[in-house]
């Protein structure tokens, strides 16, 4: 049997094999919503604009609340010959109040529908997304408080570099989620156009309001060129971007998570609720949420490179390979998703071993630095004179096999005979995050205006 929908001049239906290459509504029933809602303003537009009479136009409402209803209580039957969302939506339709569902498609193709339903889910998406990443960081801005004077040792090259405060490393995410947020927001409002009435590529004769399912649907306006509005996916590669963006830095931060956890670092530990034991040996506990989140830019940023790849050299305007847009993007979307409510329960939840943190932040001569300002601050020696003294110092430290809070006055001064007691005071891990007050520093002070800061900029106080 031949399309139902635009079987006019076919003698046969497809091939199962053309059947199953073509249909969509195996991943695009999920824009159920979208298509409805888009469905409800066109019908009302062309009512309003004396295309539609009031009649049909009361029937097709109704009739796709109960569509909607149908599909939200699970007794609604997608068919694969119906292709996709939009013939099964309008198939049903027509099941239900005949003649006038055959007007519905006055001055729409599937074209202006697909993309403004795509939009719609992903402007929803970028909604749920940005209020996640606000949850997480309101979680990391809680554990930056409590943790505001606690040492970590900062690493650069993965090798002690100097202390920091745990609750300053904390902050950093919440720095990097801001960005994050603020990314995926500059999507939305580059999305937000109506591309609805743009019709196949060229535009109705009809004369439409577009004015007005813009507004209805919550759109800033409609998009100004038709050919543009039914082949652009930028909106949803720009939000894969972002979302990539994202990833890394969740990624970045659960290794993190994974080697702090680990018995040899020992900084934190992560919940039950976050972690899994080994069927064979029973003393695991194993990070698997943390590592999960650091593998899943593999697909986001996979979705990304797909869908360009897709489109790169796609003639103006729809292809059906654009139909391979939605699959790939939902599963990255999930997949952050997913990412951000691990992580905002894995932050929340981890105990972090202040102990061990600053057993680690004070090996390793992390305070040498603090020597070396002092040697300029105090005696007005230049950096690089006091970096060569300071070298000599930890070398001394080292051939004694102590700290460097474990030499004496006279072992300073056989190095340099300028240096006196007051040096000690520099050298405990405490007073080396404590000076570092400025502008964007460690210190616990910097820390604790920061977190206030996050506070009322998150929670609007
Ligand atoms: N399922 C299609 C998609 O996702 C809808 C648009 C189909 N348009 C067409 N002319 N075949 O892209």
């Amino acid at each position: 049997m031949s399309n139902k929908m635009w079987g006019g001049r076919f003698a046969s239906g497809p091939d199962a094999i053309m059947e199953e290459i073509n249909a969509s509504i195996g991943f695009d029933q999920r824009l159920f919503r979208q298509d409805i809602a888009g469905s409800k303003a066109h019908a009302t537009m062309l009512a309003a604009s004396g295309i539609l009479t009031e009649a049909d136009r009361d029937a097709i409402l109704r009739g796709l609340d109960e569509v909607e209803a149908e599909i939200e209580n699970g007794t609604f039957k997608f068919s694969r010959s119906l292709e996709d969302i939009h013939m099964n939506v309008e198939s049903r339709l027509r099941e239900k109040i005949g003649d006038a569902a055959g007007r519905l498609h006055t001055a729409r193709s599937r074209n202006d529908q697909v993309a403004t339903d795509f939009k719609l889910y992903v402007r929803d998406s970028l909604d749920h997304l940005v209020a996640q990443i606000h949850t997480l960081q309101l979680a990391l801005v809680i554990k930056a408080e409590e943790e505001a004077e606690t040492i970590l040792p900062g690493f650069t090259h993965l090798q002690n570099a100097q202390p920091v405060t745990f609750g300053h490393h904390l902050l950093a995410y919440v720095e990097m989620l801001g960005r994050d947020a603020g990314r995926l927001l500059d999507a939305r409002r580059r999305l937000n156009e109506n591309p609805l009435g743009s019709a196949a590529l060229a535009g109705t004769p009809y004369p439409i309001d577009r004015d007005m399912t813009a507004t209805a649907l919550g759109f800033d306006r409609p998009t100004a060129n038709s050919l543009d509005a039914v082949s652009d996916r930028d909106f949803i590669l720009e939000t894969l971007a972002a979302s990539a963006i994202c990833a890394m830095h969740l990624s970045r931060f659960a290794e993190e998570m994974v080697i702090w956890s680990s018995a040899q670092f020992g900084f934190i530990r992560l919940s039950d609720k976050f972690t899994t034991g080994s069927s064979i040996m029973p003393q695991k506990r194993n990070p698997d949420a943390a590592e999960l989140v650091r593998a899943k830019i593999g697909r986001i940023l996979g979705a990304l490179n797909s869908l360009l790849v897709v489109m790169k050299g796609l003639p103006l305007a729809y292809s059906k390979d654009m139909q391979e847009d939605k699959e790939v993007a939902f599963d990255a979307l999930d997949a952050l998703s997913l990412s951000l409510a691990a992580m905002t329960g894995m932050v929340s939840d981890m105990v972090p071993n202040r102990e061990k943190m600053h057993a680690s932040a004070s090996a390793g001569f992390s305070t040498a630095t603090d020597i070396a300002d002092w040697l300029v601050r105090e005696l007005n020696i230049p950096f690089r004179d006091a970096h060569h003294i300071t070298g000599e110092v930890v070398a001394l430290a080292e051939s004694k096999n102590c700290g460097l809070e474990g030499l004496t006055i006279e072992d300073f001064k056989t190095i340099d005979s300028r240096i006196d007691s007051r040096i000690h005071k520099v050298l405990t891990v405490e007073a080396s995050v404590a000076a570092r007050k400025s502008y964007g520093g460690t210190a616990p002070i910097n820390v604790l205006a920061q977190a206030a800061r996050w506070k009322s900029t998150l929670t609007g106080e």
